[in-house]
């Protein structure tokens, strides 16, 4: 659980209304060098398996995204990255067996920035740098997709 936000709102007749419950993350990180941006190949589970992903990982309690995607980095390419600002747009993912009450799991994106190491794939199958045209044409996880519109128009500036 990685917040548990509260706001206040004015409504007639009430005094607070809760907005967001708690939310759990799970951070990908949008690593760009060179035009290229790095993408990593799925080699668990089954259905994902052979699929690409911009690499990250769900954070922790008490954990915020970019946290998260710093030490989820630095366990799966061996990397130092500074987290930028996320990245709009995010995915609800549908975890098995939700906690009743509990909030729903989000995938959203941040760019990275490497400050030391060079990616090497510890927990995938293979690491890529991609072009604009490599992220049209190789298969991404569908829940990566919904980036790759911003990240064309990124790479191509
Ligand atoms: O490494 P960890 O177990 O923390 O997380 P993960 O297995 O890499 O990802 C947790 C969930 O987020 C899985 O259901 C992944 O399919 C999903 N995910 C995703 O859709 N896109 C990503 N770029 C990373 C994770």
């Amino acid at each position: 659980v990685i917040g548990e936000s509260v706001a206040l709102r004015p409504v007639p007749g009430m005094v607070a209304v809760i907005v967001e419950g708690s939310v759990r993350e799970v951070a990908a990180g949008v690593v760009i060098r060179g035009g290229r941006v790095l993408i990593a190949q799925r080699a668990h589970p089954p259905s994902l398996d052979g699929l690409w992903e911009f690499p990250g990982g769900k954070a922790e309690a008490g954990e915020s995204g970019p946290v998260a995607l710093r030490r989820e980095l630095h366990e799966e390419l061996g990397v130092t990255v500074r987290v930028g600002d996320r990245l709009d747009g995010e995915v609800e993912l549908d975890p098995p067996g939700r906690a009743q009450g509990a909030g729903p799991t989000l995938l959203r994106a941040y760019p990275a920035t490497i400050e030391a190491g060079e990616p090497r794939a510890t927990e995938h199958r293979a690491l890529h740098w991609a072009s604009a045209e490599d992220l049209a044409r190789m298969p991404l996880v569908d829940n990566d997709r919904l980036w790759i519109p911003a990240l064309q128009a990124l790479l191509r500036e």
